[in-house]
């Protein structure tokens, strides 16, 4: 596990909401104002969000990784503490923990082809690693970005996509599951996008988030297609407490997913991907 901010990781900072902005119907991005040293952090890892008189949550950062001053998270209002979350307006106060875990590893993508899979609310831990490999383009070969919504009203940072997809050095595909409105684009699950991008399977590295059934899926689809399942990556989910490993709230078989992962190979996550959660 990396270092987190604080002396003791069990004790939150007090931080204060800058700004919000409401991406979808049940989605919200908070800007915390993380105090005068920033907020290091490395894509893909996780803090521990709290909401005061609530409780804790785990909350992946989705911001840009090259700006310490702006911590900034996505939040989807699924129950009690992630709705108090989503809900804070700018000069409301919250604890964070973090950050934490294991994060994607940009760098072993260095002169390889990158593909990323995003499924719904997925993007948002992927978002820091796009931020990475635009700034960084020139160490990478090609880069796909490849993001699924169930509807065009659902896609997340959707103008973000359309500007990443004007860019000639990213190739940017995006779907919905059920087109509605005006949508002309593609329609279908995520995973049919992965056989039409341009990639060299054994020069790939992959990094794959959403719901697990998806993430299941696009990892046999991109080992079909001859990448290794040590060079596909996905982000687990899994009930948190304590966030350093000590409780075994989110243990399975011997892994702790918040201590060894978030972020693992499929090589190692395809046996507790059959598990059921604890
Ligand atoms: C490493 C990690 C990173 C995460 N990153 C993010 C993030 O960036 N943004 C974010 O919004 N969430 C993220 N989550 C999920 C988030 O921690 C949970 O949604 C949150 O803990 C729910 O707490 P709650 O008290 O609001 O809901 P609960 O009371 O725990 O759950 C309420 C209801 O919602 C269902 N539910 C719980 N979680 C989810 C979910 N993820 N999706 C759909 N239904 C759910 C439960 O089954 C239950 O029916 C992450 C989780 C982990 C482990
Ligand atoms: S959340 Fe306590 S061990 Fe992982």
């Amino acid at each position: 596990m990396s270092e987190t901010h604080a002396a003791d990781p069990m004790v939150p900072d007090v931080v204060r909401v800058v700004r919000t902005r409401r991406e979808l119907a049940d989605v919200w991005t908070l800007e915390i104002d993380p105090g005068p040293e920033g907020f290091a952090f490395a894509p893909g890892q996780f803090n521990m969000l709290y909401a005061f008189g609530v409780g804790e949550a785990a909350i992946s950062v989705s911001g840009d990784p090259a700006e310490a001053g702006r911590l900034i998270h996505t939040i989807r209002a699924v129950g009690n503490v992630s709705t108090a979350l989503a809900h804070l307006r700018p000069g409301d106060t919250l604890g964070v923990r973090g950050p934490f875990g294991h994060g994607w590893p940009v760098e072993a993508a260095t002169d390889a082809d990158v593909v990323i899979v995003a499924g719904g609310l997925g993007l948002a831990p992927l978002r820091p690693t796009i931020y990475r490999l635009i700034a960084e383009r020139s160490r990478y070969g090609r880069i796909a970005v490849l993001s699924g919504a169930r509807s065009p009203t659902d896609m997340l940072f959707r103008s973000e996509l359309e500007r990443w997809s004007a860019r000639l050095d990213i190739d940017v595909e995006v779907t919905v599951d059920h087109a509605t409105g005006d949508w002309r684009g593609n329609v279908g699950v995520v995973t049919t996008l992965i056989e039409r991008a341009a990639f060299d399977p054994p020069n790939t590295v992959a990094f794959v988030c959403g719901p697990e059934i998806m993430m299941r899926i696009a990892a046999v689809e991109l080992e079909k297609g001859g990448v290794a399942g040590e060079r596909i990556y996905l982000s687990m989910e899994r009930n948190m407490k304590c966030a350093i490993g000590h409780c075994g709230h989110c243990q399975f078989a011997g892994d702790f997913v918040c201590r060894d992962g978030p972020v693992a190979t499929h090589a190692r996550l395809r046996r507790l991907l059959a598990l059921r959660e604890i």
